[in-house]
């Protein structure tokens, strides 16, 4: 299933206390954001991506982009306060398409077959999320006790990609705009529209780089995958 990518680049990434946004760090030789930009490249059913930039940032993300000879990238939108901004900012100026695939820029271990999976799951069911199984006991805490443990059976930690038909993720957006409504991933805004949103099971794998101890985590998953591939 073909689809197009918006990648949200422009967080300001202040748990990575590096003092600039954390998708220009290097791992492994290359920037966080190469890294990602390079697996929808490498796929043939993306047809092109989006990215959310800091205006400042601009330059400097299009000059890497140009000097790799990366194709996909079809345009830039200037990246809002908060990441939903920034979403809504790129859905505003791409064309209209079938399948819309979000990707945090900061996950760079995403795996083809999940964006595959996800694609196809989007244009089914009208939207589809990657997630994990929760691996540790969960408990509520108030005022520094135990309320409740939560039983884990039923819970995921969610990711990105989340992929969605175009004109319901336009119209979650826009709705969750128009009425103020802030949430911390696109589901939930079609969650809040009715949309049904199945769950597709992703890797551990596809961190989120956030503080500095991601970036230790990162350079580990690319070795594991170089000897891999040197087997
Ligand atoms: O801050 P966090 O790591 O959760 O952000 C997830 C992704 O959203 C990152 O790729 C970041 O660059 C992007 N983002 C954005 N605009 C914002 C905040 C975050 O594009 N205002």
């Amino acid at each position: 299933m073909n689809y197009t990518a918006i990648l949200p680049a422009a967080g300001s990434g202040r748990r990575m206390k590096a003092g600039k946004n954390k998708l220009l760090l290097e791992l492994s030789g290359k920037p966080v954001f190469i890294h990602t930009l390079e697996v929808f490249e490498q796929d043939p059913a993306c047809e092109a991506v989006w990215l959310a930039v800091k205006q400042e940032e601009r330059d400097v993300i299009e000059s890497e982009i140009r000097r790799l000879g990366l194709k996909k990238v079809a345009g830039f939108a200037d990246g809002g306060t908060e990441r939903q901004d920034s979403v809504r900012a790129c859905l505003e100026v791409i064309p209209e398409c079938e399948v819309v695939l979000v990707h945090d820029a900061a996950r760079p271990f995403v795996s083809q077959e999940v964006i595959t999976r996800l694609a196809e799951a989007a244009q089914e069911q009208g939207a589809a999320i990657a997630g994990v199984r929760v691996k540790d006991t969960i408990k509520k805490e108030k005022e520094g006790f135990v309320s409740e443990t939560i039983d884990r059976e039923s819970l995921w930690m969610i990711q990105t990609p989340q992929a969605f038909r175009y004109g319901l993720l336009l119209e979650a957006v826009k709705s969750a705009a128009e009425q103020g409504f802030l949430g911390t991933d696109e589901a939930m805004l079609a969650e809040r529209i009715g949309q049904r949103v199945q769950i597709v099971e992703s890797s551990y794998e596809n961190i989120k780089i956030t503080t500095p101890d991601d970036l230790i985590h990162g350079k580990a998953i690319l070795a594991s995958r170089q000897q891999e591939e040197e087997k």
